[in-house]
C-alpha cells in the first residue's frame, strides 16, 4: 500500500499545519529519534519504507505485567462479565454501567463510533461535553482535526473496508468539568475497551494522549504512569497482541500546534506497520 498524497489531503495537511514533501524528495526515514522537530515526509511505497525493519517493535517490559491483584473486584467482575459479550451485548452493558461515579453525572455513556470491521482503531481518553451530548467519541473542534489527520491517510471514521476507522475512548463516561480520568475509574472501565479490542481485532491502534498510551501500555510498559507521551512515540508497542503507536491528543495538537508535524510522523509510523502487516 503507497501513500499517494493528492492535492485535498495535501490542503488538509497543511491546514494541520504539517508541511507535505512532494514525490521528488529524497527517500524518508521513519522518525527514529523522539523529540526529533524535523517534521518528517510521508512514508513513500516500496520496501525500504514498509520493510518490518524499519519497524521497531517493543518488547514488553520485564516484569512489568501489572499485578491482577491489583485490580479492584468490581472490574474483575467487569471483566467477566464482557467476555463473550457480542457488540450489541457490549453496548448495552456500557449504557447501563454504574461501576463508578461517573454514572451519576453523565448524559450519556460514548460507547465507540465507526466501522466493527475496520482495522484501525483510535483511543481516546474520556468523553468531554460535547461527547456526552452527542454520544460520539471526539467530536467538536478536536474531532474535526482528527478527522483531517485520518483523511490525510485516506481513512474516514465513516469509512469502509480498507478506509475504515473505529474510535473509543478509555472512558465511556465524561468526568465532570472534565477533569483527569481517576486511576480507579480507568481500572473500572478497561475491560470494555479490552473486550472492544477483542471483538474488532484491529491490525493498529492509534493511542491518542497520556492516559490511552498508559491504559494501553499499563501491562508491557514498566512505569508507563511515570513516562511522558513524548518518551512513549516513535516506537511500535504491543496491546493484547495488537501493535499500538502512541501520538498526541488532537486537544492537545490544537493547543499545541508546533507539535502536529511529529503526530504526522505517528501516523506515518502507524501507517509503515500497517503496510508491512500487508506484506508492501
Ligand atoms: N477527548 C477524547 O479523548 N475523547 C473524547 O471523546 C473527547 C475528548
Amino acid at each position: 500500500m503507497n501513500l499517494q498524497i493528492d492535492a485535498r489531503q495535501c490542503a488538509m495537511l497543511e491546514e494541520m499545519g504539517v508541511k507535505v514533501w512532494g514525490p521528488s524528495a529524497p527517500t524518508p526515514s521513519l522518525p527514529s529519534g523522539l523529540g526529533d522537530d524535523a517534521p518528517p515526509s510521508p512514508p513513500q511505497g516500496g520496501k525500504a519504507a514498509s520493510s518490518a525493519a524499519a519497524v521497531a517493535v517493543a518488547r514488553p517490559a520485564k516484569g512489568s505485567v501489572a499485578p491482577r491483584a491489583s485490580v479492584p473486584l468490581a472490574a474483575r467482575s467487569i471483566s467477566g462479565a464482557v467476555e463473550g459479550m457480542d457488540w450489541e451485548a457490549l453496548e448495552q452493558a456500557v449504557a447501563g454501567c454504574q461501576a463508578c461515579g461517573l454514572c451519576k453525572s453523565r448524559k450519556n455513556t460514548v460507547f465507540g463510533f465507526g466501522n466493527r470491521q475496520a482495522n484501525w482503531l483510535v483511543v481516546g481518553e474520556a468523553p468531554g461535553e460535547n461527547e456526552d451530548l452527542q454520544g460520539e467519541p471526539i467530536v467538536g473542534q478536536a474531532g474535526i482535526l482528527l478527522d483531517n489527520m485520518l483523511k490525510s491517510l485516506g481513512l474516514s471514521r465513516a469509512g469502509e473496508d480498507a478506509q475504515a476507522v473505529y474510535i473509543a475512548n478509555v472512558l465511556k463516561c465524561r468526568p465532570p468539568a472534565n477533569r483527569n480520568p481517576q486511576p480507579e475509574e480507568v481500572l473500572q472501565c478497561e475491560p470494555y475497551l479490552r473486550r472492544q479490542v477483542a471483538l474488532l481485532q484491529p491490525q493498529i491502534i492509534l493511542a491518542l494522549g497520556r492516559f490511552a498510551a498508559q491504559s494501553l501500555l499499563q501491562s508491557s510498559v514498566a512505569d508507563v504512569a511515570s513516562l511522558p507521551l513524548g518518551k512513549l512515540r516513535g516506537q511500535v508497542h504491543r496491546y493484547e497482541g495488537v501493535p499500538v503507536v502512541v501520538s498526541y491528543h488532537p486537544a492537545y495538537l490544537l493547543r499545541t500546534p508546533q507539535d502536529k508535524a511529529k503526530a504526522w510522523a505517528d501516523l506515518c509510523l502507524a501507517l509503515s506497520v500497517m503496510q508491512s502487516r500487508a506484506g508492501l
